[in-house]
């Protein structure tokens, strides 16, 4: 009884906005039940915020939807999707979507559903877990109660994930669901109770039928959790990962050879990742950290007095990006190209070892990484995964030395953004050629000069050095101009 009032005054806390009593309104008035249900229950248990509103009705929730715009008076539109009986309206920062209750189901083939009308029960049954199925009723005689049949709530309490129906039910109705318990249980930290763990292995043959959209957009979800090693370990245990990204799976394993044995690379991966998160939010150095080994499997080598090497895993990775994001179907844009260039340049800074280093290395490393510098080093510090402590120590050590070259170079030239000093069109105009090769030739040795600390980031350094090179190839500049008389200003 106690529980009962609890969850009663609970509940109502959350029906604050004046779009709930709106809703009670029109259902009193019209005779439709209607209850607000999913993860806006669930996030309301969980002290979370959301702005997506799930209405189910009995009857038309078209209907119900238009009733609920007019009401609220401002020339609010309504976005209605007849194929699935549903509509949507728009209010302040909020989705409210209108649904009739129904019965569901899938055939085993596709993912085109069979609608009937049903109760508020029979909708519920059909959702994905017991912590989505709950509802709160938006009817006057028991606004603000709790309609819990599968005991959600406790499953709340407990931390754990089920489904309400048998799991091979649940998963066959729509197999994505499968991932979202994976989602929800990194996201939540929550465990998948035994039965649909144990339904999700049975049935992840089936992710198949899902589109790779869908696919990835939960991935994606799975990374943003505070610790997405959860989720991906859980997509290993349950045989998902090589079904949905078979590339990853084939970092598992460790070989030994004469003795020697290699780290295996997706836990270290996994361990990256999760260091990755506990430093920054972007999504796409995730991503990095994901793939930054990825060619380690088809790289792999054992030589007699090397061990095992990994030669041009860092080369071979960055190209093996852009066919990974097309399967994915992730975007074919300056995300990816971000992702590769990480993938290229992570071995960079520690080839910096920090006695004898030169200056030109440096130089190139500020080059190369441009102005995703930070994030490289962000991405080299998670890969320090080793267990002794004195190692991991030694190697911050040296990022740190590095970082402060860094400082020091940057403070004498300006390299991170670089534009050359001499553009490609001035060097046309003082020779009085064409676009041609030569014209590239003398940009290059002027970066090159730069980049190597032979000449200053200047114009005035850049001058000379072009007119010298130009010479070498045959070229006189049109007008003669003296060095000593050019400043920046002439640019
Ligand atoms: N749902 C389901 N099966 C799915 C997707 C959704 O049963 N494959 C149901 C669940 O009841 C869910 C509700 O539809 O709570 C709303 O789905 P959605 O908005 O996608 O997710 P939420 O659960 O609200 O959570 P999140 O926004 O975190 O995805």
């Amino acid at each position: 009884m106690i529980i009962t009032i609890l969850s009663y005054l609970h509940m109502s806390k959350c029906l604050n906005d004046k779009i709930f009593s709106i809703i009670m309104d029109i259902s009193g008035e019209e005779n439709m039940p209607a209850f607000v249900i999913g993860g806006f229950v669930r996030d309301c248990i969980l002290g979370r915020v959301t702005h997506d509103i799930d209405i189910v009705v009995q009857g038309s929730g078209i209907e119900f939807a238009r009733k609920f715009a007019r009401r609220l008076g401002e020339n609010i539109p309504v976005s209605v999707f007849r194929n699935f009986g549903t509509a949507m309206v728009k209010y302040q920062e909020k989705e409210i979507e209108f649904v009739g209750a129904r019965k569901e189901s899938y055939r085993k083939d596709s993912r085109k559903p069979v609608v009937e009308d049903g109760s508020l029960e029979d909708d519920q049954k059909r959702r994905d877990f017991t912590i989505n199925a709950m509802a709160i009723s938006l009817n006057k005689e028991n606004y603000g109660e709790l309609v819990d049949p599968f005991n959600g709530r406790e499953d709340i309490k407990n931390k754990v994930l089920q489904t309400p129906l048998e799991p091979a039910q649940t998963f066959s109705d729509d197999p994505l669901r499968m991932m979202r318990a994976i989602r929800f249980a990194s996201e939540l930290e929550f465990t998948i109770e035994s039965e649909t763990l144990m339904g999700i292995k049975k049935s992840a043959f089936r992710i198949n039928i899902v589109s790779k959209e869908r696919i990835s957009d939960e991935f994606n979800r799975i990374l943003q959790t505070a610790k997405p090693s959860v989720g991906l370990k859980l997509l290993d245990e349950t045989g998902l990962m090589p079904l949905i990204f078979p590339e990853f799976n084939e970092l598992k394993g460790v070989h030994e050879e004469n003795g020697q044995r290699h780290k295996d690379n997706f836990y270290h991966t996994l361990q990256v990742v999760d260091n990755i998160t506990r430093v920054s939010d972007d999504l796409w150095l995730r991503w990095a950290a994901m793939l930054h080994d990825i060619a380690k499997p088809v790289t792999k080598r054992y030589d007699n007095e090397l061990g095992w090497t990994f030669h041009g895993h860092d080369f071979i990775g960055s190209k093996m990006v852009p066919r990974i994001f097309r399967t994915l179907k992730l975007p074919l844009n300056e995300k990816m190209k971000y992702v590769q260039k990480m993938v290229l340049l992570h071995l960079r800074p520690i080839a910096l070892s920090p006695e004898g280093v030169s200056d030109s290395a440096i130089r190139r490393l500020v080059f190369d990484a441009g102005e995703d510098l930070e994030d490289l080093m962000l991405l080299c510090e998670a890969d320090i995964t080793s267990k002794n402590e004195k190692t991991v120590r030694r190697h911050l050590m040296n990022f740190q030395i590095v970082r402060e070259k860094i400082d020091l170079l940057e403070e004498k030239d300006s390299i991170r953004n670089f534009q050359p000093p001499i553009s490609g069109e001035e060097i046309m105009e003082i020779f009085g050629i064409p676009p041609s090769r030569p014209v590239g030739i003398i940009k290059n040795t002027i970066k090159e000069a730069i980049l190597d600390g032979i000449i200053k980031n200047d114009y005035k350094e850049a001058y000379v050095l072009m007119i010298q090179k130009a010479k070498e190839l045959g070229h006189e500049p049109v007008k003669k101009q003296d060095a000593s008389e050019i400043s920046e200003g002439d640019a």
